[in-house]
């Protein structure tokens, strides 16, 4: 049997202080497939991947490849071995270019052995071309976004000619159009006889490009399913052990005082006269494509970024917002679409990063009150079901979707009335996404003002009061009751195929 298979991991086990990450799991894959690997934040899914690719050299079991059992020792020879990945974190040094990036150590030189510039960036555009990527070869990582990083990480990849290629959470930060030439690729690549591991918590996402799926909890196998053979609700299922209730829990709650009104916005080329209003008890959706200007806008409210004109009015009085303290008087709280640059200090704690958006809030007569910076920490974490050994623990060394539950914690500590979330849920479960839901809709219940920015629709239809579409720096509509709507309706709005003067 074991001919059919490119490679088989056999009872794997990792032990990371107060962690067993992985309990003896196994993993296979063929040739020219999509092998899907699904579980909850922190199942373990990052962990045995990094153990494929070389990057954790500590673990125990057996890894069988093309026939052989072989040792991951060090990324270098396991991609020499035909096995690369992409970091569900960003790897690309961001003072470098695009293509110094994507040949970084293997630049090709020239007859006299200097690097071949001309050849590098060429290479790099060719590249570039195949998966349909327009991002310029020499542009620097620091000027792009997240989704352009993803896709240079991509890039990179495909570059190596690799047998099995790893893709943790490849789509999580890309536009539509992205993700459609992503799903392409792989279709290319399996005519090649590629392989593909794909890690994602998008469900829909999976039974189309999947071919078959593994599903991982807490550290341990649960099984492998066929993707014709089964359906969303069994995948969450097996993921969290039981099955849930409702996706999109809602609460009704009759709005109160416009809390956060903002008039005629405009930055540069980025916004154009943005206009709209965030009532005390509503969840307002926006939605639109990545680089619709939906995250600039949630930016200029928290005085992260300057405006050139319009006003920003909270309970109907205009106010200056220059900077993050000014809005955070103004019991602004932003939650960063992009943990790793704003959202969190990694080198800190769990417990350190959850006070740090109110500090107040653990102060005493002594300074940090340690007993109550403990409380604090524990109940949120609680709340937000944080997978970690402890509240000591450096948030460096949790998974994906659990450093961003910290994001969330951290705001949910500010006591603010106005409160921006910049796509709360992405990488993060679909358990934990109900949990995200909920609080959303608790703090509606206390009156705050919410704002949810998303760039998945049936999540937008699923949860907000009122939905603004934005496209191009503008808002396009303004849904202002979200019954009956459908997804075209929506979407029609987002892509400017239908503008509605407001
Ligand atoms: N370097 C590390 N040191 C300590 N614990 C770690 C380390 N890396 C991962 N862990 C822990 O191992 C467990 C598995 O993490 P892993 O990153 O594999 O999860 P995941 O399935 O990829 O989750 P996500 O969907 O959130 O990305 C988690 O509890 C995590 O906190
Ligand atoms: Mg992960």
């Amino acid at each position: 049997m074991t001919d059919n298979f490119i490679l088989q991991m056999n009872d794997i086990t990792v032990q990371f202080p107060g962690v067993l990450a992985l309990d003896r799991v196994r993993f296979d894959l063929k040739p020219g497939e999509v092998h899907v690997l699904l579980g909850e934040n922190g199942a373990g899914k990052s962990t045995i991947m990094k153990v494929l690719a070389g990057v954790n050299t500590v673990y125990e079991g057996k890894i069988i490849y093309k026939g052989k059992e072989i040792t991951a020792r060090n990324i270098q020879e396991q991609r020499e071995r035909g096995i690369s990945i992409i970091f569900q974190e960003m790897n690309l040094l961001k003072n470098l270019t695009v293509a110094e990036n994507i040949f970084l150590g293997r630049q090709p030189l020239n007859s006299i052995g200097n690097i071949d510039w001309k050849k590098m960036y060429h290479d790099a555009r060719t590249l570039l071309n195949s998966i349909d990527s327009d991002i310029p070869e020499n542009a620097l990582i620091s000027s792009l976004s997240v989704g352009q990083m993803q896709m240079v990480e991509i890039a990179k990849a495909i570059s190596f000619k690799s047998d099995a290629i790893i893709m943790d959470e490849p789509t999580s930060a890309l536009t539509a159009k992205e993700v459609d030439s992503l799903f392409r690729l792989i279709n290319k690549l399996k005519t090649e006889k590629v392989a593909i591991i794909y890690i994602s918590h998008r469900l829909e996402e999976i039974l189309e490009i999947g071919d078959r799926i593994t599903v991982f909890r807490d550290g341990k196998y649960i099984e492998t399913v066929k993707a014709e053979d089964t359906t969303i609700d069994k995948l969450i299922k097996l993921m969290v052990g039981r099955d849930l209730s409702e996706q999109y829990p809602r609460v009704k709650c009759s709005p109160g005082e416009k809390l956060l009104e903002v008039k005629n916005l405009t930055k540069g080329k980025h916004l154009k006269d943005i206009s709209f209003f965030v009532r005390q008890g509503e969840i307002v959706g926006f939605y639109g494509l990545m680089g619709s200007g939906r995250t600039e806008t949630m930016r200029v409210i928290f005085g992260a970024d300057s405006y050139n004109s319009g006003e920003i009015l909270i309970l109907g009085q205009s106010v200056k917002i220059k900077n993050c303290k000014d809005a955070k008087k103004n019991k602004i709280a932003l939650l960063n679409e992009d943990r790793k640059n704003h959202g969190l200090i990694l080198a800190f704690s769990v417990k350190e990063n959850i006070v740090l958006a109110n500090l107040d809030s653990v102060m005493g007569p002594m300074g940090l009150n340690f007993t109550k910076e403990e409380i604090i920490s524990n109940n949120l974490s609680n709340i937000m079901s944080i997978k970690t050994p402890s509240m000591k623990q450096k948030v460096n060394f949790l998974s994906g979707g659990n450093q961003q539950k910290v994001v969330i914690a951290k705001w949910l500590n500010s006591d603010s009335d106005i409160i921006i979330f910049d796509e709360p849920t992405r990488g993060i479960d679909v358990g934990a996404k109900v949990e995200i839901y909920k609080i959303m809709n608790k703090l509606k219940g206390e009156g705050k003002a919410i704002i949810m920015v998303s760039s998945e629709l049936p999540e937008t239809l699923g949860v907000a009061d009122r939905i603004y579409v934005m496209h191009e720096g503008r808002i396009t509509k303004c849904f202002s009751e979200n019954i009956g709507l459908t997804e075209d309706e929506v979407m029609k709005f987002a892509t400017g195929i239908t503008t509605e003067v407001l």
